[in-house]
């Protein structure tokens, strides 16, 4: 067996001990003579998992009865649009902050929802073009009173940036985070929050769903006009069995959460630290390599950074493949180098590119 080093965004690196246990599982589950994927989601066999799976995330981000967590399909994007459609009314208004790439998706979608229902959409905060990539101060922000809700994106995967401190809206506005590529991987009160989601494929599992936790008196207020999958509450009043939810997602999902449970997550907290600090200390202590983020934002998760020219670029990734270091490529859409270690990247993935950042910069720099 032979396994890279995955830096990639997602579809990411999955802990190889959950890949394995889905090895073993997979044609024969623990007796049943079938695999997850053949099971009835209403049977006796899958419910466990399924109850399972977010009796453990609950555990996990620290929160109570009061929160329903949630699959549904369509990824982190289609959160983009049921947010706006399930809690921004006709004559109301929501606030985006605009910190990226995702930031600025999540409020495009809002603006359509808007458009149709003659609601608005407040740009409470706009770095999304700023570089070096940054997050907006808290006091850049020009929350709205009375607004629906607030919506952030807490990690910005393409730029980089991440909040470090999650900030505060006008008050009694419910907050929203798309946490897609930082969720349950630092310390985080997701209690401060009245929604929040991922798409599952960064830190939870497969792609194709997202998990979204939602304070049940939050989901309440949702509009009651939508088609019945658009609602959160559907989801909410089935435990996400309205409709044959991805099981198999779901399944690995679970086993990822048992195995954040099982490092401890301050111990796996504290390492995401310390992966991100290894590959920042090689950037900061040259003038070769250059971060793309401003210091005091630099994701723990996806540490972006340049070298002084594109051809210099595309030969480090491409010598970094031969040593099995594999997706380093910039997203498409700003180039350079990004380097994503999600909670299951292992730190001697990270060591095997500090050792070859610094052998490639003393033979090009
Ligand atoms: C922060 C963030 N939000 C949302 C998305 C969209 O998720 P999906 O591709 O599951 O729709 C992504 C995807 O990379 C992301 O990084």
């Amino acid at each position: 067996m032979s396994r890279v080093y995955n830096f990639s965004a997602g579809p990411a690196v999955l802990p190889l001990e959950v890949l394995q246990q889905a090895q073993e599982d997979l044609v024969d589950y623990k007796g049943t003579g079938m695999s997850v994927m053949e099971m009835s989601h209403r049977g006796k066999d899958y419910s466990p998992i399924h109850d399972e799976a977010i009796a453990t995330f609950k555990e996990l981000a620290g929160i109570g009865d009061d929160w329903s967590v949630l699959f549904i399909q369509g990824g982190g994007s289609q959160q983009f649009a049921m947010v706006p459609m399930n809690f921004l009314g006709a004559g109301q208004s929501a606030d985006y902050v605009n910190s990226g790439t995702w930031g600025g998706k999540a409020l495009k979608e809002a603006q359509v929802v808007a458009s149709l229902r003659g609601a608005t959409v407040n740009t409470v905060a706009n770095c999304a073009k700023d570089i070096p990539a940054r997050m907006p101060t808290a006091d850049e922000i020009k929350w709205t009173e009375g607004a629906a809700y607030a919506h952030i994106c807490t990690n910005e995967t393409i730029s980089g940036a991440q909040f470090k401190t999650i900030p505060t809206p006008a008050a009694g506005v419910p907050l929203i985070g798309d946490m897609s590529s930082d969720i349950l991987s630092c310390e985080r009160d997701y209690n401060k929050f009245d929604m929040f989601y991922a798409g599952a494929q960064k830190n939870l599992g497969p792609s194709g769903m997202a998990v979204v936790a939602i304070k049940k008196e939050f989901a309440a207020k949702g509009a009651a006009t939508l088609p019945t999958l658009l609602k959160y509450s559907t989801h909410l009043d089935n435990n996400s069995l309205y409709n044959t939810p991805p099981t198999w997602a779901i399944y690995i999902f679970g086993l990822v959460m048992k195995w954040v449970k099982k490092q401890g997550k301050e111990n796996l907290f504290k390492l995401n630290r310390e992966k991100a600090a290894k590959i920042y200390s090689v950037i900061d202590s040259t003038g070769f390599y250059r971060g793309t983020a401003l210091p005091e934002f630099r994701s723990d998760m996806n540490v972006t950074f340049r070298l002084p020219t594109e051809e210099l670029e595309a030969q480090f990734v491409a010598e970094a493949k031969k040593l099995g270091m594999s997706s380093l490529k910039g997203h498409r859409s700003v180039g350079g180098i990004r380097a994503t270690i999600y909670n299951a990247f292992p730190m001697e993935g990270v060591d095997a590119l500090v050792s070859f950042m610094k052998d490639f910069e003393k033979k090009n720099g």
